[in-house]
């Protein structure tokens, strides 16, 4: 089988499914990792590798950063050339990133089966580039994994069939607990827990009006009794410029390595944020999450977890402030099948849906 990876967010979720590979009694099993080289900093990518133990890719495409369509196109052409000279049995697909989209697009056209890893995520605002990807995405893969009943209930609504559909949990869950332990406090930051906040913003609908932003940040440092730390995506970094100078109780960062964050994350009075996969991790790591977005594709940290959707209302978001700094927040529960055994689970259901052909001597690089 084949296993795509190319932004930050899909190295951890792939990470899940690589352990289960290698842990598996099945000696038969072979698969390669593919890497489109959507994100290529070293912060984003390789760091990441050598701290989850991915192995190295077999290829590397390289496509970096353009407009969505070029990028996507890149992705497209370069995996259709891969798969004529490494064919496979099965591409495995995580998330809702231009590689996860580009790749699916591939595989299904070359009548390859796909297994989308984190199905069914629906936030209703095609204005997110990451909704498209996702409805393309599911309406042509062929195993569909979900991490909620929410998911389920999205993917049924859509016309997929019951038999395509596995509730399995959350492949993200299952690689923070196999690190939750390891965590380690990068340099200056081994900070009392309980005693700061963090925020991490990235997305277009966040970042790119940049008066916006700057008045989300005003409404952060004038109403926040607690510093807050904030690692910087590149995206993020070019809209600020010099002007995140201006901010004291903000302490900018680097975008911190998986143990470094995890590290920062745990141990964090509540965290604000536009990320979805820090919805997830905060609803089972326990943390009040502030979302300072109008919609979530995962309504299940907000319906049991400790997840709060604040908008873009600076009020609310201030008020929100008061409440987590004054120990007012939601308890919220972990969602069922959270458990760190999804990657297993996952496994086990591709094997028994595509069970000859997968010892195919083409495949590629067990490692
Ligand atoms: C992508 C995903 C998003 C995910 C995020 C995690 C899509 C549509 N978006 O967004 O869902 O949450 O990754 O980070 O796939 N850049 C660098 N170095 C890199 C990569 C990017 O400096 O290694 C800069 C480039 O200037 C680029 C910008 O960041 O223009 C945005 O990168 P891009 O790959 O377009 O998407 P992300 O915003 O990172």
């Amino acid at each position: 089988m084949t296993l795509v990876v190319g932004a930050r967010p899909n190295f951890v979720k792939m990470s899940s499914i690589v352990e289960a590979i290698r842990s598996s009694e099945d000696s038969s099993l072979r698969y390669s990792l593919v890497h489109t080289g959507q994100h290529y900093d070293q912060k984003l990518s390789d760091v990441f590798f050598r701290e989850l133990g991915l192995p190295q890719p077999s290829v590397n495409f390289g496509v970096g950063s353009a407009s969505h369509t070029i990028q996507t196109a890149r992705i497209m052409e370069k995996f259709e050339e891969h798969l004529l000279v490494e064919p496979t049995d099965c591409v495995v697909v995580v998330g809702d990133v231009n590689s996860t989209m580009a790749c699916t697009l591939v595989a299904a056209k070359m009548g390859i089966k796909v297994a989308h890893v984190e199905a069914g995520l629906e936030s209703g605002d095609q204005s997110m580039p990451e909704e498209i990807n996702r409805l393309v995405t599911d309406s042509v893969a062929n195993l569909l994994f979900c991490t909620s009943d929410f998911a389920v209930a999205n993917l049924k609504r859509r016309g997929r069939s019951d038999s395509d559909i596995f509730l399995v949990g959350n492949t993200m869950i299952d690689t923070l607990m196999r690190n939750l332990d390891s965590t380690i406090a990068s340099k200056g930051l081994d900070l009392e827990p309980g005693s700061y906040a963090v925020c991490t913003l990235h997305r277009p609908s966040s970042v790119d009006q940049v008066n916006e932003l700057l008045s989300l940040l005003n409404t952060i440092e004038r109403n926040s009794r607690v510093p807050v730390y904030f690692p910087l995506h590149p995206r993020t970094r070019k809209q600020l410029g010099f002007r995140s100078s201006q901010f004291e109780k903000i302490h900018w960062l680097e975008p911190l390595s998986y143990r470094d964050f995890l590290h920062l994350q745990k141990n964090a009075k509540y965290v604000l944020t536009d990320s979805g996969g820090l919805q997830e991790e905060t609803t089972f790591l326990g943390i009040p999450c502030l979302t300072l977005r109008e919609n979530t594709e995962r309504p299940e940290t907000v319906a049991i977890g400790t997840n709060e959707l604040l908008g873009r209302d600076l009020e609310k978001l201030a008020d929100a402030i008061g409440r987590v700094e004054d120990g007012n927040w939601k308890k919220g529960r972990r969602p069922p099948h959270w458990d760190g055994r999804t990657g297993e689970r996952i496994l086990k259901i591709i094997v028994e849906a595509f069970p000859r052909k997968r010892q195919s001597p083409t495949d590629g690089n067990h490692s």
